[in-house]
């Protein structure tokens, strides 16, 4: 009997039965040392200060306290910035963010040591803080030197062009809520060792900053990380601080330590996606042909450099979207204020960079009064011209004309457009609306190095398989599709093969999971083990049975030699006996990639993964309010390895890209106090908010042009930006009551009246 191929079969997530008995492991979950301090970090009240004194004789002599850590007791580096050592572990003397960690209580329970945090005395001498972009801009305050990309005359072409307009745009941020907040347990081991289990995407890089932090080297940390319960990129960079406050405890009291924060603490003192304000002038034709575009951007980076060089670019990289720019400058601002760093957050900038556009797009289209999906296709990057991005990559892989025909055909776009023309012309207090945006989304991490990966594979003597790699599991499946490689690889049911936890001591100087590339490249690096195994096990085969190496086959959980059959169980075994090495290392680097970080350009991706999106809403004119009542998506995740799980990735990127844009909402007081920062302020997409008719397909038939892992394509970021059609659709509802208005996002009851208020009589 043939089995079925495991190369794009929809098997479920290899722990989909333990995530819903409850029986998935977290770190939270590992049981704790018989030594083990909790902790719990005192926070800053104030978001620019001096410290004049800290007084913590009441917080170290609280019921249950062990010790007080503060800034002079880390041994080594008081730092857990990777990019520029810009973010102390814990603040010396100085804050820079209401919520920046200032001192660590270990105490005998977690409750303990939040109490004592509470009894501190500080004194501090306020300095002005920086809280706004626009501020920020002004004054100069700067985390890196701004950045811009030219390419044609923006400035003579906007002059020539029939139209012009010029305006603001300002999109909000976005707090991860990963369901598991941030995490790690450190235990001490022999001779200055230390073990540290984190909930990271990046166990090297906490490996790294934990050795600094501790004044040792990465020989004398092991992190590991069997999953995380979702990351989005919160745990990209930033888990590190979690790690190195417990790692630095752990080392100044000899004892294990745990630090888990509280979910209001999670979201005061941890990064998000960076909010930006966009300013634009674009010049065009009659029918929205855009002939010249100037975009400033300033992004709230918050008080340190963390991953906003790169985030920053991406949005740089993005503000193209699907569209030829012929004459465009990009002029980026990478501003420090004196709030929470913020961070890697799915779409890494991309999504603000196509916010961007589509604003600009929907316009034109405005103010030409015609449909906004018109101007899109006037704008579509072609294929043998028109075909090259503001970086100078060329778009080799473009499929969006035809997906677009596909979904607005499927979605009877047309129609629906008509006919909610015709209800909204009825007036009353309900209005519809629809929008349909593509998505264009480079594939690789920008810094070229970063994208290379590494695995480990063991075949025991039973036949059955251990397989490690660099890449960490936050939900998304990865470990799931690598299984399904090495499975293949070997010929054997996907049973056979056991997926361990991501562990530094394994896979060494791993890049972090993330830039939707994990599968792409930790599946080619655990292909190239499995397949060093295989060819030792087929050069035995063949020697055995005479038979030339080629002519083996290892399929259905046999190898076939010629005329002879064997479990392949059996075979390495007799490869054992014969002192076959059955262990193997891979090693994977994206090819054809290389850029010029100075001049950006170059080919930054290895290819691009596209998507579309028709959203209808109906908005409450009255409240506010707005509902998604229909939504068609058609997603490319080339040959996909699992569509059950591409489907899931592009289900709840879409949900989140859409929460992002309408409900999500943060909001600092004047003070740079976090306001919302708890499920009670802070509202994510609910189950109820889910589309009422929701129609998601993978596009079939489309094997990615370059030579990818079973030609698939990443598809972890890419959907977010799908959610753009929600936002765009509600705006179309607002134009549906005559108002024309900026739409500030999210576009939140009070932000949608406002819009509204904009145009009233
Ligand atoms: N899906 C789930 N369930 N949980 C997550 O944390 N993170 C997203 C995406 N999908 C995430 C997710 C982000 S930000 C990235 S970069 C990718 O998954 C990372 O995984 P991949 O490269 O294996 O797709
Ligand atoms: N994406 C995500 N994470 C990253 C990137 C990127 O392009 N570059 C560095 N870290
Ligand atoms: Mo994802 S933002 O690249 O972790």
């Amino acid at each position: 009997m043939a089995a079925e191929p495991v190369i794009g079969a929809a098997i479920a997530h290899d722990s989909a039965r333990l995530h819903v008995s409850g029986r998935a492991t977290y770190t939270d979950d590992i049981v704790e040392p018989q030594d083990i301090l909790h902790l719990a970090v005192g926070m800053s009240e104030r978001a620019h200060a001096r410290v004049r004194s800290m007084d913590l004789s009441a917080v170290r002599a609280a019921p249950g306290v062990v010790a007080v850590v503060t800034a002079e007791d880390i041994v080594g580096e008081n730092n857990c910035g990777a990019v520029v050592a810009d973010d102390p572990i814990l603040a010396p003397g100085l804050v820079e963010y209401a919520g920046q960690a200032m001192f660590v209580i270990a105490a005998s329970s977690i409750r303990a040591a939040r109490r004592a945090a509470r009894l501190a005395i500080i004194d501090y001498e306020d300095l002005e803080p920086v809280l706004d972009i626009r501020d920020a801009v002004r004054r100069g305050s700067f985390v890196m030197p701004s950045k811009t990309i030219v390419r044609g005359d923006s400035r003579a072409a906007i002059g020539a062009a029939r139209h012009r307009l010029a305006g603001s745009v300002a999109l909000g941020g976005q707090d991860h809520f990963y369901l598991e907040g941030q995490v790690a347990m450190a235990l001490p081991r022999e001779d200055g060792g230390m073990f540290v289990y984190s909930s990271t995407q990046h166990p090297g890089e906490v490996q790294e900053l934990v050795a600094r932090a501790l004044g040792r080297t990465s020989k004398d940390v092991v992190v590991e990380c069997r999953r995380m319960g979702g990351a989005f990129g919160g745990k990209e960079s930033q888990a590190a601080l979690i790690a190195c406050i417990a790692a630095v405890v752990a080392n100044h009291t000899g004892r294990s330590c745990k630090l888990r924060l509280d979910r209001d603490d999670d979201m005061k003192m941890t990064g998000k996606r960076h909010d930006f304000v966009i300013d634009y002038e674009v010049g065009f034709d009659d029918d929205g042909l855009i002939r010249g575009i100037e975009f400033t951007f300033a992004s709230r980076c918050g008080m340190s450099t963390d991953l906003s060089g790169a985030i920053n670019d991406r949005a740089m990289f993005h503000c193209d979207n699907a569209y030829f720019l012929e004459n465009v400058t990009i002029v980026s601002h990478r501003c420090k204020t004196n709030t929470v760093s913020n961070t890697a957050f799915r779409g890494f900038g991309g999504p603000q960079g196509m916010f961007a556009i589509e604003s600009v797009i929907d316009e034109i289209a405005r103010y030409l009064g015609i449909d906004p999906l018109d101007v899109r296709y006037r704008n579509f990057y072609q294929v043998g011209e028109r075909d090259t991005t503001q970086y100078g990559q060329m778009v080799e892989d473009n499929v969006l004309h035809d997906m677009i025909d596909d979904l607005a055909g499927s979605s009877s776009y047309r129609e629906r457009v008509a006919e909610i023309r015709a209800f909204n012309a009825k007036g009353g207090t309900l209005r519809r609306g629809i929008a349909c945006t593509p998505v264009k989304f480079g594939i690789s991490f920008t810094a070229t190095h970063l994208n290379q990966a590494g695995a480990l594979v063991h075949v025991y003597k039973d036949g059955s398989v251990q397989l490690n790699h660099g890449g960490t599991e936050m939900g998304q499946g990865l470990y799931t599709k690598v299984a399904q490689v090495v499975a293949a690889e070997f010929g054997i049911d996907i049973g056979r093969v056991r997926i361990t936890a991501a562990d530094t001591s394994k896979v060494p100087n791993a890049s972090a999971t993330a830039a939707s590339s994990g599968s792409d490249i930790n599946g080619k690096a655990a292909q190239a083990a499995a397949r060093r195994i295989r060819n030792r096990l087929a050069a035995f085969a063949a020697d055995r049975y005479g038979v030339p190496e080629d002519a083996v086959r290892f399929e259905n959980d046999e190898i076939i030699a010629g005329t002879e059959r064997l479990p392949f169980g059996e075979l390495v075994h007799a490869a054992w006996l014969a002192r076959v090495s059955l262990s193997a290392t891979g090693f994977y680097r994206t090819p054809k990639i290389s850029y010029d970080r100075e001049t950006m350009s170059g080919r930054p991706f290895f290819y691009f993964a596209y998507g579309a999106a028709v959203s209808e809403v109906i908005i409450d004119t009255l409240t506010g309010e707005s509902r998604i009542t229909r939504v068609d998506i058609l997603h490319d995740c080339g040959e996909s390895l699992n569509p059950a799980i591409d489907l899931g990735q592009v289900e709840g990127g879409f949900v989140q890209g859409a929460g992002w844009l309408t409900s999500e909402e943060l909001w600092w007081n004047d003070a740079g106090e976090l306001g919302t920062h708890a499920p009670s302020t802070y509202k994510i997409p609910t189950s109820s908010d889910l589309p009422v008719d929701f129609r998601v397909r993978l596009l079939a038939s489309s094997p990615n042009r370059e030579e990818t892992i079973y030609r698939s394509k990443a598809v972890g970021e890419p959907p977010l930006m799908l959610g753009l059609s929600v936002f765009f659709a509600i705006r179309d509802a607002i134009a549906g009551s005559g108002s024309v208005a900026a739409l500030d996002a999210p576009a939140t009851p009070e932000s949608i009246l406002r819009a509204l208020g904009a145009g009233d009589d």
